[in-house]
């Protein structure tokens, strides 16, 4: 034995106790059956079976990294969130990039939006920015979420990914138009995580000192630039290393290059909503920045990576219901069903005490809640009281509501979201396609029709409704995609 051999620790069992042989199962003789007295073969294999928890229903595949965010400029105008009260303030951050569709062993370069979830452990609690790549989604009612995923999602009967069920979908969901415009042009592939913007998307409430409340949308821009990758770039890619991105995160922050981001919101004084153009709490529409321009107020670095990637990214779990005093919901009925369906989602797949595993919990204060017990307690609460009131001088409330109530008029019903001035499906989709230049529209062209071809040849309608939502967009956009498809669709 050398000297470096007799400093190693004991291998032991999970009880503590020592090891002695952890090569060869206790067997009845050399040649004979397995012993049940072998706890240590038992305790491997039965720990074993138990590594995975079901992986995210979305957002399964992803990478995760530490940072920190700094206030750069005064937002206490608007808003009294703690951590945003000072310029050169600093608050812990984790975000976790993913992306939508694939499992968690899926690949990285693939077309499909960014996830962009980003906890901010402030001294109030934590604040979890649930965000994407993009300034949009494809519908902009919850109920609708479980139905659009089962079309990106594996079809019952084939285990695949089906081109029918994502063009019916889409087709028959014409408020996907803007964003669908979105993901099939140059930003639908990311090159890296580092080289894309975040965005919350949803408009959220902000509450200053005084009271008064504004609507915000939040932006993050890539300091690294924009970069994207093509779709055979990516094809290519994706075959030959699937861990790309989470590759390219780990070591860029390994190698000292921690990536940044500035980050700005647009602001709507509360008065403008009842009558802006669009409706400001549809998730379908931007607002132009000539309406509410940017307002720089941060900047975020990712500068550590997590030790653990199951502890740490598979169990990190993130709720657009985390606000912090000073910030809260707007009535987004897509945000409203996101109140709902995180924390259910965490209590199913990492379970009840999800919120205190490390990589959750407050790291700048301390959760003082009531809640006790269930699966996994640690019992950090040791002897304390477990309930309120109480006169053992136990946590109490502060009776101030974290944010503004705001005004509802009408009856209950299932409503449409209002339409606004110039509300409708196709104006924004529209916009941007005029946008790009003739390169990245044909691009866009040849994305969206490769894609579109897919559909069954005996279900021309699935095609037809589709083109027509990008005709109504753009007569020109509509009318490209048509020739493009009946070509692709001819060679089949
Ligand atoms: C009503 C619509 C939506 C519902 C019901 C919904 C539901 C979910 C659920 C259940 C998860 C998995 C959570 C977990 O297991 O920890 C998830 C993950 C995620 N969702 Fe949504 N989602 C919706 C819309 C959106 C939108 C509009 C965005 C972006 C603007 C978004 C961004 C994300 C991100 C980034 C994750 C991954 C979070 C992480 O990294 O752990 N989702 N969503």
């Amino acid at each position: 034995m050398t000297t470096q051999d007799e400093l190693r620790p004991t291998l032991t069992t999970e009880s503590g106790a020592p090891v002695a042989d952890n090569q060869n199962t206790e067997t009845a003789g050399p040649g004979g059956p397995a012993l049940i007295q072998d706890q240590l073969l038992f305790e491997k294999l039965a720990h074993f079976n138990r590594e995975r928890i079901p992986e995210r229903v979305v957002h399964a595949r992803g990478a995760g990294a530490y940072g920190t965010f700094t206030v750069t400029a005064d937002v206490t105008p608007w808003t009294r969130a703690a951590f945003l009260s000072e310029v050169g303030k600093q608050t812990e951050t984790f975000l976790r990039f993913s992306t939508v569709a694939g499992n968690l062993g899926a690949a990285d370069a693939v077309r499909d939006p960014r996830g962009f979830a980003l906890k901010f452990y402030t001294e109030q609690g934590n604040y979890d920015l649930v965000g994407n790549n993009t300034p949009v989604f494809f519908i902009k009612d919850a109920i609708k979420f479980p139905d659009f995923i089962h079309t990106q999602k594996r079809d019952p009967y084939s285990g695949s990914q089906e081109a029918d069920n994502v063009w019916d979908f889409w087709g028959l969901s014409p408020e996907s138009t803007h964003q669908v415009t979105w993901l099939f042009g140059d930003r639908g592939i990311p090159a890296s995580y580092r080289h894309l913007d975040g965005f919350g998307s949803h408009t959220y409430q902000w509450q200053n000192e005084a009271g008064e409340h504004f609507w915000v949308k939040y932006h993050f821009k890539t300091d690294q630039g924009i970069k994207n990758l093509t779709q055979a770039e990516a094809n290519k890619l994706a075959g030959e290393d699937p861990d790309s991105h989470q590759r390219d995160l780990r070591e860029a922050i390994e190698r000292g290059e921690f990536p940044t981001w500035t980050v700005s919101v647009q602001i709507m004084p509360a008065a403008d909503a009842a009558t802006y153009r669009f409706n400001p709490f549809d998730l379908t529409k931007v607002w132009p920045h000539a309406d509410y321009p940017l307002v720089e107020f941060g900047t975020l670095e990712l500068n550590r990576n997590p030790d653990n990637v199951f502890a740490e990214v598979e169990q990190s779990v993130f709720s657009p219901a985390h606000f912090v005093p000073g910030i809260g919901p707007s009535p987004d009925k897509m945000l409203q069903g996101r109140l709902f369906a995180y924390a259910d989602a965490h209590r199913y797949r990492v379970g009840i005490n999800a919120d205190h595993l490390p990589v959750n919990r407050p790291h700048a204060t301390e959760a003082r809640t009531n809640g006790r017990d269930g699966h996994l307690y640690d019992g950090r609460h040791g002897r304390q009281k477990n309930y309120e009131p109480n006169s053992f001088g136990g946590p109490v409330q502060t009776g101030r509501p974290l944010w503004s109530a705001v005004p509802v008029t009408g009856t209950t019903g299932n409503h449409e979201a209002p339409s606004h001035a110039e509300d409708d499906d196709f104006v924004q989709a529209g916009n941007l396609y005029r946008l790009m230049d003739d390169g990245a529209k044909q691009r866009l062209i040849e994305n969206l029709s490769g894609s579109i071809a897919k559909v069954s040849a005996d279900r021309d309608d699935i095609v037809e409704r589709a083109i027509e939502n990008f005709r109504k967009a753009d007569a020109d956009y509509g009318r490209r995609l048509e020739d493009a498809v009946r070509e692709l669709r001819k060679q089949k």
